[in-house]
């Protein structure tokens, strides 16, 4: 089976099983399946942060448990559960629709629910361990089902324990988050407010600033649909202050954001852009020409093209800078 309409930068590599489960039950079935019963598995979601590098010797499990419901309510907040096969920018706009704070700078990220809390991902001052609540998941092996609250998952930057200590063992099913029924509005992010400004909004709301965040990843990162690629390809590298100071001596124009504990966190892009690769290309695979953190398949390039391609970028920044850039895409 041809992975390619499965995964967002569009490689063509393809997998040896191909199944698709819908309940809880059909995912039980196809794991006791005798023929499946010792293939690698893979659980896929909208394969939009996956780099395949060569054909899957065995089964890819499609999730696409779907629903949406309302699982408690209290005076602030209200938890709603998501299947983790619901479409993620779908669910931020049925929250939004029902009045419902939290998600709104987290808009337009591609991807399914289920995949939410992998990387804890995030965007535009917010990252989802702020409204998480719990998710359960299914362990491929002891077929025991499990809650995580959100200590458990142990997010941090692009991490939680499914990337590390628990990768390839579960299957998380639903999530759950804890919504408000008041807005909060995060706007800490300096291209928000200026969006804000130019869209004419005076008052923010849930909807303007969801707004606000579709147009400028509109503007900055290609789409999937016409460009293969996984969004960031690398990790913003944080160092210390000592290192950032040296860094600001030699470089006076390097984009950094302070962090709690006296550390920085810099602007991969940036660090990519002064290497000279921003709009680079080599056969079809590249570098965005308006974000340098996004690497890019203009249509036939190979998984490996790309990884070595991302392998002459963490070199070159090395050299220039001393500063090693760590892959957020997950190899297969
Ligand atoms: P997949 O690519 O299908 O899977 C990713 C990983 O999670 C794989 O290892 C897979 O095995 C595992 N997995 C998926 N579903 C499950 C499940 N139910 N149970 C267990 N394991 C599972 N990310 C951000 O954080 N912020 C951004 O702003 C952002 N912008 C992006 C922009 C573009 C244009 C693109 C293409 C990607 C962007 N990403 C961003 C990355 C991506 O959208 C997220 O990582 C998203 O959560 C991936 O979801 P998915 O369903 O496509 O995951
Ligand atoms: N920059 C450059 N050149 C570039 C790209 C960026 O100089 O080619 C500099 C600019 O100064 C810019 C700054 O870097 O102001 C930050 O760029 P941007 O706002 O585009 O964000 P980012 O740091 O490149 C991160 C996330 C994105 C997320 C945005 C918005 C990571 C690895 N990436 O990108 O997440 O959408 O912030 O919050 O943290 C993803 O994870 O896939 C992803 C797209």
């Amino acid at each position: 089976v041809s992975l390619r309409p499965y995964n967002t930068f569009g490689i063509d590599a393809s997998a040896r099983y191909f199944t698709a489960f819908r309940s809880q039950e059909e995912l039980l079935t196809v794991l006791a399946a005798p023929e499946w019963k010792h293939a690698r598995r893979l659980i896929l979601g909208g394969g939009s942060n996956i780099l395949l590098t060569q054909d899957f010797d065995g089964i890819v499990l499609k999730n696409e448990l779907k629903g949406i419901r309302v699982v408690r309510e209290d005076e602030e907040f209200v938890y709603v559960q998501a299947g983790a096969g619901e479409n993620w920018h779908g669910f931020v706009m049925h929250c939004i629709a029902q009045g419902l704070a939290g998600l709104e700078n987290l808009s337009l990220i591609p991807g399914n629910v289920g995949a939410s809390p992998m990387q804890n991902i995030g965007a535009y001052g917010v990252e989802i361990k702020d409204t998480f609540y719990e998710l359960e998941a299914f362990h491929l092996s002891d077929h025991a089902l499990v809650k995580f609250n959100k200590e458990a998952c142990a997010f941090g930057y692009r991490e939680s324990v499914f990337k590390r200590e628990y990768k390839d063992q579960f299957v998380i099913l639903n999530v759950t988050y804890k919504l408000n029924k008041k807005p909060y509005f995060n706007t800490s992010y300096g291209a928000i407010e200026q969006e804000l400004e130019r869209m004419g909004v005076t008052t923010p709301s849930v909807r303007a600033i969801s707004d606000a965040v579709i147009n400028i990843r509109s503007s900055k990162l290609p789409d999937p649909a016409k460009i293969g690629n996984a969004g960031s390809f690398f990790k913003n590298p944080e160092v210390t202050r000592e290192k950032y100071e040296a860094l600001k001596e030699a470089f006076p124009e390097v984009v950094a954001y302070p962090l709690p504990g006296d550390h920085f966190k810099l602007a991969a892009g940036w660090l990519i852009e002064q290497c000279g690769w921003k709009g680079y290309r080599n056969g079809d695979a590249g570098v965005h020409a308006r974000q340098a953190l996004v690497l890019v398949n203009y249509g036939n390039a190979k998984g490996e093209e790309l990884v070595e391609l991302s392998w002459k970028v963490v070199d070159s920044v090395k050299e220039k800078f001393g500063v090693v850039l760590e892959r957020e895409v997950n190899i297969v």
